[in-house]
């Protein structure tokens, strides 16, 4: 039998009623605040990622999907593809404000929470002037999102600074680790070799931790208002946080805030504010722009499948199959759902209801229909009685008397 890839997953509908009920709440939420949905394409150039993720991200060094013997790649995150859509249709730093969501795919060593191909729900917003107080408002959005799926999270912050800060303080890191060389791990040493010491602050090697901990600390090269705004707004709005100086981020277009939401060890959101990526793709306007992605997957495996809808059963006794039919897609077409499979005989649909867990049965016989009327009987309390089927198509709820 063919496996699936090392990596992917089968999304059965237990499993999949939960991913799908966590995208429509955080679309809600986004929805509220006037972000529109955008889809953008799964595959695209490999250089937008060197030019946007950087050339010695892990990512692009070793995570990415490659199309043989083309340019192009499988998507791994959604936020450089967005921008490049956004340059390529509102070149006049018009404000946007955008959700997405879809598959994106990393080639890292699978484990629990991680995959190769993984489902990110994301909100961008582009063109809006450089604001701490727009920060918080996309800390704001993202925190009400786990809030309304009820879910537990701590807040880690940091600030990275603008890109000059930021130059001047891998600088002092580099000539910190190049002090040290020798106690680093061997990953940490291969991101010192390409030029990259802030991802070494990332690093999970125990090794590490030690020259991790001791290491300046990026608050001395970016200490500025902005980022005491969004911390005193945060306070405000009674939102609880914690510094991470240790936060960097993976990609190479954050500047100014930037954030993660965590459930333990697992980020559940991440983002923050990437002025400086516009720039990346050779934009002729600076467009500041701030958003996050959250990873679906692992938000999802911490929630239980949404309460069940009422589901109506449908079972025709004798030759009643075109009525059954009929009066099934009128009362889906009055939203409600209802099961019911015509290929079988009476006792069959019996057990195929009996694990579908209907609320109510309509039994559908040549006398009833006769009469005008169908049989309803309650899932749960067995109690049954005869309603009018004119009665049930004006007010379906009638039912839930039974
Ligand atoms: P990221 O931190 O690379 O950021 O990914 C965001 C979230 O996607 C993570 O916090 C995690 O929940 C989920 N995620 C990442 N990799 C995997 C994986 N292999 N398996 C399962 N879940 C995963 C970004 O992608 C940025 N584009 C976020 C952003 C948007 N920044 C600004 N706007």
């Amino acid at each position: 039998m063919l496996q699936k890839v090392r990596g992917t997953r089968d999304l059965f509908p237990h499993l999949s009623v939960v991913l799908k009920n966590t995208v429509k709440t955080f679309s809600e939420v986004a929805e509220l605040r006037k972000y529109d949905y955008i889809s953008v394409p799964t595959l695209e150039l490999e250089k937008l990622y060197k030019r946007t993720l950087g050339e010695d991200s892990d990512i692009v060094m070793k995570e990415m999907f490659r199309i043989q013997g083309k340019e192009l790649v499988l998507r791994p995150e959604g936020t450089a593809g967005v921008m490049r859509a956004y340059l390529s249709s509102f070149a006049c730093a018009e404000p946007k404000r955008w959700y997405y969501h879809g598959s994106m795919f990393r080639h890292e060593r699978p484990q629990s929470g991680r995959y190769r191909e993984f489902y990110q729900f994301g909100v961008e917003n582009i063109g809006s002037p450089t604001s701490p107080f727009l920060d918080v408002d996309l800390i704001y959005m993202a925190r009400s999102c786990l809030l309304q799926l009820g879910l537990e999270f701590k807040l880690f912050l940091n600030y990275l600074g603008t890109t000059e800060q930021r130059k001047q303080y891998t600088a002092e890191l580099t000539e910190y680790f190049s002090r040290n060389l020798e106690k680093l791990s061997y990953l940490s040493k291969e991101r010192f070799r390409r030029k990259n010491p802030l991802r070494i602050l990332d690093s999970k090697e125990p090794e590490d931790q030690e020259l991790v901990q001791q290491a300046p600390l990026i608050s001395t090269y970016t200490a500025d208002t902005h980022f005491s705004l969004v911390q005193s707004t945060l306070r405000d709005l009674g939102i609880l946080y914690e510094i991470d100086e240790k936060l960097v981020r993976g990609l190479d277009y954050y500047s100014h805030t930037c954030f993660e939401f965590k459930y333990g060890e697992l980020t559940l959101i991440a983002g923050g504010r990437y002025d400086a990526l516009a720039e990346q793709l050779e934009s002729a306007a600076t467009v500041p722009a701030v958003g996050w992605a959250a990873g679906i997957d692992r938000i999802s495996s911490l929630l239980s499948p949404p309460p069940l809808h009422s589901v109506l059963g449908v079972v025709n006794i004798g030759n009643t199959h075109s009525f059954c039919l009929k009066l099934s897609e009128n009362l889906r077409l009055q939203g409600i759902a209802v099961v019911y499979d015509p290929s079988m005989q009476f006792k069959k649909q019996l057990q195929f209801l009996s694990k579908e867990q209907p609320t109510h049965v309509i039994f559908i016989g040549e006398e009833e229909l006769a009469r005008n009327t169908v049989k309803v009987k309650n899932f749960s309390t067995q109690n049954q009685r005869e309603i009018g089927i004119e009665d049930l198509l004006e007010d379906p709820s009638i039912v839930n008397k039974i």
